[in-house]
């Protein structure tokens, strides 16, 4: 392997060249394109004074002539190697033609042109546009973008890039050409075509000020209905950014395409989003109510960037997270506006404890803002996305919506049309918060969670309560000396007759230092306080709350959040006995206040049955591990089951009651009061189902045959698949033979049996991965299969004799071959290696070695596993 080099923040030099325009030629032929670009190329004024090459990035295509000036160039006065295209003197201001040609057929890396069945497409952020083309593959290179692409009618009738078709006909040999305008100038990343044999669901919408504009979602041939869930969602966001961001749609015509083989989940390449189809295909029968509101919020999320991301963009690649927190920040205001705010915000919190948090206390821990990156591709994380998120939601809550959005006014005004930094949206968000955000910026800078201990002192004779706030963060390799961060911490009190103490609705504390004491007057003997309303920072919390306190918030908080809170943390620390009772060989027993509660909630009939049912779900085992120094593999997945099994048998009759008041619901319905019946009556559902007994087991039986849209049929399999070899084998191939035809649901059915705890599972994900329906080159797939057993097993990825560790690093390396980005994701599966047992530990390095050993491995990979290992 040759050793890529590292690109450091600290290294930033504005571009030496500008491109003001790119004009595109795709002549697409049998078994290559051929891709003509005219660059109007102009120096850099601030560097006129000195002499400076014009240095392009390139990838592995073969160049096949370049004209400067209208100058035939031979090869010897351009210089190329594998990496860039050099010309050594050139005036201040030309025009460069260069012709390449690509074999999009062979690029398995879904990367830069390729083909996905019969579809040609192009995937360019975040460097994949110099795969295509010799170019400044930069962010902060802004250029107007023609382009015309040329095909054969019968196998490539649709013709798509961004911006508006201005001119169309017919060409000889049964050809025909589409050219595209982009009006605006954007960055090369941005750019998209696409080229195939396409259906369409057209549709319009009508802008605040009146614009028509035209709406086109396009998808493999005969799937046009299930698009229209993608339809409406489009239609919402529009509205929506309209409504609360004041932000209009600036072309007249938005495309969005579905493609079977794409790396992420969706581009939003100005004006031509390209989307993984699992983001745009759906209908009942065939998708669950999750996919549902995936759909609707990945659409957004696109959508969104049109202005957070296109209109304003990145000055370099460090700077990621200004388009992705905010537009992350934004789509969650979006479902929660659309939906329900309590559950949207249990599942992004519970989203980042479970990958976040650990990220930023493993090898791969970086700032918000990375200073340093070997390949960018592998800087796509929770903590640029979902930390940095939480952030933009932190600011949001010091200066109040009101002075946000003023925020928002300033930053486009000020920054249309061109690439910026994080710095300059903090520095706009403090002009309109009228605050300074000073400390606050470390959040973007300092890596690390830190941890929030909450203690409390009363006095009865006073009516006083002393609160005490201190915060630490562990050192780690960005930092060996950790800052204290600006934390905004949400609080209440609840009295004891249960409602809010309402002077003390003290809404929000400021935590500066590194300790801060508070004290609130006129408090009753008995209240209860409530910290991190609405998880108000990304920190852990430990705090002094009682058993019998955390079970009345549960009950009785005003913050849904919190109540969900609560029951997590009491499940925790029942499960944390529960692990040490079962290593100490002690008797399991689980406290008679937890059952208690539990039902308590169960019977609630007042509360959201969406939130009830993410109450009584518990931790999985990867977010257990979390609270231990030392994962002990079997320990924490026999309490859990321990746990769920004496839940499920103490409560059996209630559970029965739920699951009949939830059947009543309209199958085919995705209103929140169906899909909440649903979640409740599956939950119930998968506890009896853990207790195995032949009328339990029956029952699960009855409901998988019976069900009549894809969130209970998954919801029955995959409890079915944990209950035992010939329940799962009989449940599996019913579903294949139903469902063999649709991909988006196959890649379920490989997903369910690659989780399942049995101990046959590795053998079957062996044997899974022979399938003829599997394939290492779709993404989908691979996900479905081996990220599923590696990242959502954990008994199974960590069995005790380390084959599941040797199964995984096996296809690590076969997948690196083929995508290396992929395959970079997968082998963040053995990032938390050092958590383990010795034994294990040592298996795990093993493997990480193994890969490491691999001489043709991909930088991506290698920069993950070279982490891990050191
Ligand atoms: N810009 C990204 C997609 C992307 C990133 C594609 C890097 C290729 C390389 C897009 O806006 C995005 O963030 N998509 C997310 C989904 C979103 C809802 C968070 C994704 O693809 O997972
Ligand atoms: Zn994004």
């Amino acid at each position: 392997m040759k050793t890529a080099k590292k690109i450091y923040l600290r290294d930033y030099a504005p571009p030496a060249f500008f491109i003001e325009s790119a004009g595109l030629i795709f002549d697409i032929q049998k078994n290559l394109t051929k891709v003509n670009s005219t660059l109007k190329i102009k120096k850099n004024p601030i560097y006129n004074k000195e002499a400076h090459p014009l240095v392009l990035d390139r990838g592995g295509f073969e160049i096949e002539s370049v004209i400067a000036d209208g100058m035939i160039l031979l090869p010897g006065e351009y210089r190329a190697d594998d990496k860039h295209f050099i010309l050594a003197n050139t005036p201040d201001e030309f025009e460069l033609e260069i012709t390449t040609i690509l074999k999009p057929h062979e690029n398995t890396s879904l990367e830069g042109l390729y083909k996905s069945g019969n579809i040609l497409c192009t995937q360019c952020e975040a460097q994949g546009f110099r795969k295509i083309t010799p170019f400044a593959d930069r962010p902060d290179v802004l250029s107007v973008y023609t382009c015309t692409i040329i095909a054969d009618k019968d196998k490539y009738p649709v013709l798509l890039s961004n911006g508006n078709p201005v001119k169309s006909g017919d060409l000889d040999n049964n050809r025909h050409f589409v050219t595209w305008e982009d009006p605006f100038k954007k960055p090369c990343y941005l750019f998209a075509m696409v080229a195939g044999d396409l259906a369409c669901l057209k549709d319009t919408y009508t802008t605040g000020s009146g614009r028509t504009v035209e709406l086109r979602i396009y998808c493999e041939k005969g799937n046009t209905d299930k698009c229209r869930h993608a339809m409406k969602s489009l239609k919402q966001a529009m509205e929506w950014d309209e409504k609360r961001f004041s932000l209009e749609y600036d072309l007249d015509l938005y495309q969005i395409v579905a493609i079977s083989d794409f790396n992420a989940g969706a581009m939003e390449n100005k004006g031509l989003n390209i989307f993984n189809s699992r983001y745009v295909l759906a209908d009942p029968k065939s998708a669950t109510d999750e996919d549902f509101l995936n759909i609707q919020n990945v659409i957004g999320h696109e959508y969104f960037h049109n202005w957070t991301g296109n209109r304003v963009t990145v000055k370099n690649w460090f700077q990621l997270s200004l388009k992705e927190g905010l537009t992350v920040f934004r789509d969650q205001e979006f479902s929660s506006d659309l939906n329900s705010r309590g559950v949207k915000r249990v599942s992004v919190v519970k989203n980042l404890r479970n990958s976040q948090f650990p990220e930023d206390s493993g090898p791969m821990a970086h700032p918000v803002r990375p200073e340093s990156y070997i390949k960018m591709d592998n800087f796509y994380t929770a903590t640029v996305y979902d930390k940095g998120a939480e952030i933009v939601r932190m600011i949001h809550q010091l200066i109040g919506e009101k002075n946000f959005q003023k925020g928002m006014s300033l930053y486009f005004e000020r920054f249309d049309g061109m690439a910026v930094a994080i710095e300059d949206f903090i520095a706009v968000m403090e002009e309109a918060g009228n605050r300074d955000l000073g400390r606050f910026r470390l959040w973007y800078c300092q890596s690390g969670t830190p941890c929030v201990t909450i203690t409390r002192k009363y006095d009865p004779a006073l009516q006083q309560l002393e609160i005490t706030l201190e915060q630490h963060t562990d050192p780690d390799i960005n930092q060996s000396v950790k800052k204290p961060f600006h934390i905004p911490v949400r609080f209440g009190i609840i009295g004891p007759d249960g409602q809010d103490i309402s002077p003390a609705e003290t809404g929000l504390l400021e935590l500066n230092s590194e300790k801060h004491r508070f004290t609130f007057d006129n408090i009753p003997g008995g209240s209860v306080p409530s910290f991190f309303r609405r998880f108000s920072a990304p920190v852990k919390i430990k705090t002094d709350l009682t058993d019998d306190e955390l079970c009345f918030l549960m009950a009785c908080d005003t913050d849904e959040f919190n109540r969900w809170d609560c029951a997590q943390t009491l499940f925790m620390k029942q499960i944390i006995t529960l692990v040490e009772d079962f290593r100490n060989k002690k008797t399991m027993t689980v406290s008679p206040g937890l059952v208690k509660a539990f039902e308590k909630a169960l019977k609630d009939r007042k509360t959201d049955m969406a939130f009830l049912a993410r109450m009584l779900c518990l931790p999985d085992e990867a977010e257990i591990k979390e609270h231990f120094d030392l994962v002990d593999v079997t320990a924490i997945h026999e309490s859990r089951q321990f746990l769920r099994h004496y839940i499920a048998q103490k409560l059996q009759s209630v559970f029965m009651d739920i699951i009949g008041l939830c059947s009543k619901t309209d199958p085919s319905s995705i209103s929140h009061e169906s899909m909440a019946a649903r979640s409740l009556k599956n939950l119930s559902l998968s506890y009896l189902g853990s207790l195995k007994h032949a009328d339990t087991t029956e029952l699960v039986m009855h409901h998988y045959s019976g069900a009549k849209n894809m969130t209970d049929e998954i919801a029955a399999f995959k409890i079915l698949s944990d209950i035992g070899p010939e329940l799962k084998k009989e449940a599996a191939d019913r579903f294949y033979k139903k469902w063999s035809h649709d991909r988006l649901v196959m890649d379920k059915w490989f997903a369910v049996q690659a989780g399942s705890c049995l101990e046959d599972t590795l053998d079957e994900v062996r044997a899974l991965i022979m399938h003829p329906d599997f394939s290492m080159k779709n993404p989908n797939r691979v996900r479905s299969l081996i990220h599923a057993f590696a990242f959502g097993n954990h008994v199974n990825f960590h069995r005790h004799d380390g084959a599941g560790y040797r199964f995984v690093s096996k296809n690590i390396i076969e997948l690196d071959n083929i995508n290396h980005q992929v395959a970079a994701r997968l082998a963040g599966a053995f990032n938390h290696w050092k958590k383990y047992d010795v034994k294990r530990q040592s298996m795990m390095k093993k493997e990480l070695e193994r890969i490491l050993a691999v001489k043709t491995l991909s930088s991506n990979v290698h920069e993950i596993v070279s982490r891990a290992v050191s």
